[in-house]
């Protein structure tokens, strides 16, 4: 057999890929740019089932998984998605290569957010480590894993800015920062991406741009975000992954200032190809072409695929009837021409060559079992995990707790003896099974205790059923006919017979994540109440809060002396908060974003601009005070930590030039502990205001017990420059630049750097 030059691994890729398009139909070029959902794994219909009496939308989805094989025979499709079983995806892999004239095998990809099998932390709690080594070792497990089951490319990292909690998908990004999201967005790039080898895959960072500033928090709802905020704020975290090599981006479904993302040429072209450098291939959020149609922005699908194309989206992921399938006869049409289509289908090719699919489009059958949940990969997930921890308050030292001398130990909640909401939202493929739980955690860290559970009082399940809870038969909600009464009366009572509580609060993993917004952040429930009469049983308490959002703490603030914020803690969670509760590891995570005292508050971030009145910042509500519960960057430790010596290795610099500041981090006690050490900017004047404070330096490092640490970190063009709504461009001023160190964004020491033309 002839070997044709798109066929030979020793050409260049570029090579390969413009032979490969010269020999393309138009249909088939069309074919690679559509990737289409199978949902051919999630079983077989029971017996005797009539799917023509089906109701239409459960029939669409009986049926969907036939005419994707259909559309496989004629290279219909160059990529598929929710596939993860590595006997289907071979099978599928057959006959697409079987099928299409020129043998071109697929991509596999899916939503790989925060583990396959083996679940870590969820992305918000990743992003509260500050540890960007943690982040890329534990993508990288996922990666792994999800490589052994045939997937090529993960839908991750979201790193969208999310400055409103309501919006359930806060927990998948890194939260309000823009430097803090670029710097956990290239981490968990490096993680995946590896060195694209046989045990990497390709990274999308999403969802390209502004989804997270939907109103009102209201997933899906449209977003209005001035240029200045969409450069300063929204864009970096993108350039982070993008200067770190992610080959993909995945489209944004809402209306950015008017324009829908998904078909928004100077979001998708000038922007992110001409200003953000970005060489790889677009996809589609699920539907979004189709979608452009649905927000009556297209007049009907050809349009809605001519648009989309036109604006710079390549790939379009869809359940059925596929938009760009109208591509081939909008050409011939006139209306889009084939240059356009080349452009998207060299991206997608090339891609596919430098994974190296066309050498191994079939994925290792007999390897996989292997792969999955190794227990060098459960490890990586219970380190990250003690990574993420954040102890929000810790009055008289109330923890560590000294197992040795506690006689019982209370554990209420229903969270705390859920192996599957410790796993969060957005895993497939975990085994609940394989997860430690809260209460076990302790149980096996406590040895010596009496350790007693109580569920306590039950957590209303949403208003409108989760779409995930439909494919998780893992997934836990509180029974309808659930005795409130009875529970939170035994779990007072197993409280107060115990020498401590630990009392676990918070959100199911289904009532955060897509489609898992919240109009309020109160803990759902009687939790508080429950909370309330157990702290009047006069035990003393410890409040776990499981969330990937802020809720409503002004209550457990101010009368619960230990609170620790474990998120969604992954697969080994239950023994890393064990650690942390008794003291093994200190936890030393901080927050991603800034915890408003309740709902009224928000949005409320650190980074806002200095007013006409500054003085009253905190005055802003005549109730109450308007200031955080807790500022960003906030986080506790079991050390103490003295900062001091900040310093600057010069003065004054010219625009364009770099200092180096410096602070010494002294660890003041008696134990050795990881400190996150913070760098904060404010410029005095300029072209335009900027923030009060800015993030630009952190490091997350070990302090042995009585050391000191020296921290240095870089002030040149990167940190100083911004983009000046006055200028329309990038601009860095003469000015005065405040400058300060310190352990959260209330960082007190402080000095400042004179910047010249
Ligand atoms: C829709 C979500 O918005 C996106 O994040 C996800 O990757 C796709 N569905 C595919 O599951």
């Amino acid at each position: 057999m002839t070997t044709l030059p798109y066929q030979d691994p020793s050409r260049p890729v570029e090579e390969r890929v413009d032979d490969l398009l010269a020999r393309l139909t138009l249909d088939e070029k069309a074919g690679q740019l559509t990737q289409y959902f199978y949902f051919g794994g999630f079983g077989e219909l029971p017996e005797g089932v009539d799917v023509g009496a089906l109701p239409p939308e459960l029939r669409s989805f009986v049926e969907q998984p036939k005419g994707v094989e259909a559309a496989l025979g004629h290279g219909g499709a160059g990529s598929l998605l929710f596939v993860r079983d590595p006997a289907i995806a071979n099978r599928l892999q057959k006959l697409a290569i079987e099928g299409s004239r020129l043998g071109i095998p697929l991509i596999f990809g899916f939503d790989v957010i925060h583990g396959l099998r083996t679940i870590l932390p969820a992305p918000i709690a990743l992003a509260a480590s500050w540890d960007p080594e943690v982040i890329e070792q534990g993508q990288a497990v996922a990666a792994r894993e999800a490589r052994a089951v045939g997937i090529h490319w993960t839908f991750a990292p979201m790193v969208d800015i999310a400055r409103d909690p309501r919006w359930g998908r806060i927990i998948e990004g890194a939260g309000e920062d823009p430097f803090l999201g670029a710097a956990v967005c290239a981490a968990q790039v490096r993680g995946f991406q590896g060195d694209l080898g046989p045990e990497s895959v390709l990274a999308g960072p999403k969802h390209y741009a502004g989804y997270g500033a939907a109103v009102g928090g209201r997933d899906y709802d449209d977003a209005d975000i001035s240029d200045s905020e969409l450069w300063n704020v929204y864009f970096p975290p993108f350039k982070g992954g993008i200067d770190a090599g992610a080959r993909n981006i995945m489209s944004a479904y809402m209306d950015l200032n008017g324009v829908p993302a998904s078909g928004n040429r100077w979001l998708l072209t000038d922007v992110l190809r001409d200003e953000l450098g970005f060489d790889g291939f677009v996809v589609s959020d699920a539907n979004a072409v189709r979608s452009l149609e649905t927000q009556h922005f297209a007049r009907d699908l050809t349009d809605a695929a001519v648009r989309a194309l036109d604006a710079g989206l390549d790939m379009e992921m869809c359940m059925s009837d596929a938009a760009y399938s109208r591509l081939p006869r909008a050409v011939a049409d006139g209306l889009v021409d084939e240059a356009t289509v080349d452009l998207a289908v060299r991206r997608v090719l090339r891609a596919k060559v430098e994974l190296g699919v066309f050498e191994h489009p079939y994925v290792d059958e007999s390897a996989t079992a292997g792969v999955l949940a190794r227990a060098d990969h459960r490890d990586v997930a219970r380190e990250a995990a003690e990574h993420t921890l954040v102890l929000l308050k810790n009055a008289d030292a109330a923890l560590p707790l000294d197992a040795a001398r506690l006689g019982s130990i209370a554990v209420i909640g229903q969270l705390a003896d859920s192996q599957r909401d410790l796993l969060g939202p957005w895993v497939f493929d975990h085994d609940a099974t394989e997860a430690v739980s809260i209460l076990q955690g302790i149980r096996d860290a406590a040895t010596g205790a009496a350790v007693t559970f109580a569920p306590g009082a039950g957590i209303p399940p949403r208003l409108y059923a989760s779409m995930f809870d439909r494919m998780d038969p893992s997934a836990v909600n509180t029974p309808g006919d659930y005795d409130d009464d009875a529970a939170i009366a035994e779990a007072v009572e197993a409280a107060a017979a115990a020498d401590v509580a630990v009392v676990v609060i918070g959100q199911r993993q289904n009532q955060i994540g897509e489609n898992a917004s919240s109009a309020v952040l109160d803990l759902p429930g009687r939790q508080l109440e429950q909370l309330q009469r157990i702290v009047a049983t006069g035990t003393p308490v410890v409040a776990l809060v499981m969330s990937g959002r802020p809720l409503d703490l002004r209550w457990a603030d101010a009368h619960v002396p230990a609170i620790l914020q474990v998120w969604y803690p992954g697969t080994r969670g239950g023994e890393a908060v064990a650690n942390a509760l008794f003291g093994a590891v200190s936890p030393a995570g901080r927050l991603p974003f800034t915890w408003p005292r309740h709902v009224g508050h928000v949005p409320l971030y650190y980074n806002h601009y200095r007013t006409f009145q500054p003085d009253n910042q905190a005055k802003r509500y005549w109730e109450e005070p308007s200031t955080p519960l807790y500022v960003f960057g906030h986080g506790l430790s079991y050390a103490e930590f003295a900062y001091g010596n900040l310093r600057l290795d010069r003065d004054s610099i010219a625009v364009g030039e770099t200092a180096t500041v410096s602070v010494d981090v002294t660890n003041t006690s008696g134990r050795d502990a990881d400190e996150v050490v913070q760098l904060y900017i404010h410029q005095r004047s300029g072209t335009s205001t900027r923030p009060v404070r800015e993030l630009k330096g952190f490091a997350r490092v070990v302090v042995k017990a009585g050391d000191t640490v020296t921290v240095s970190l870089p002030l040149g063009p990167g940190e100083l420059r911004y983009w000046s709504a006055v200028t329309r461009g990038w601009l860095q001023d003469a000015t005065t630049i405040d400058v300060f160190a310190g352990g959260s964004s209330a960082a007190g020491l402080a000095t400042t750097l004179t910047v010249t033309a």
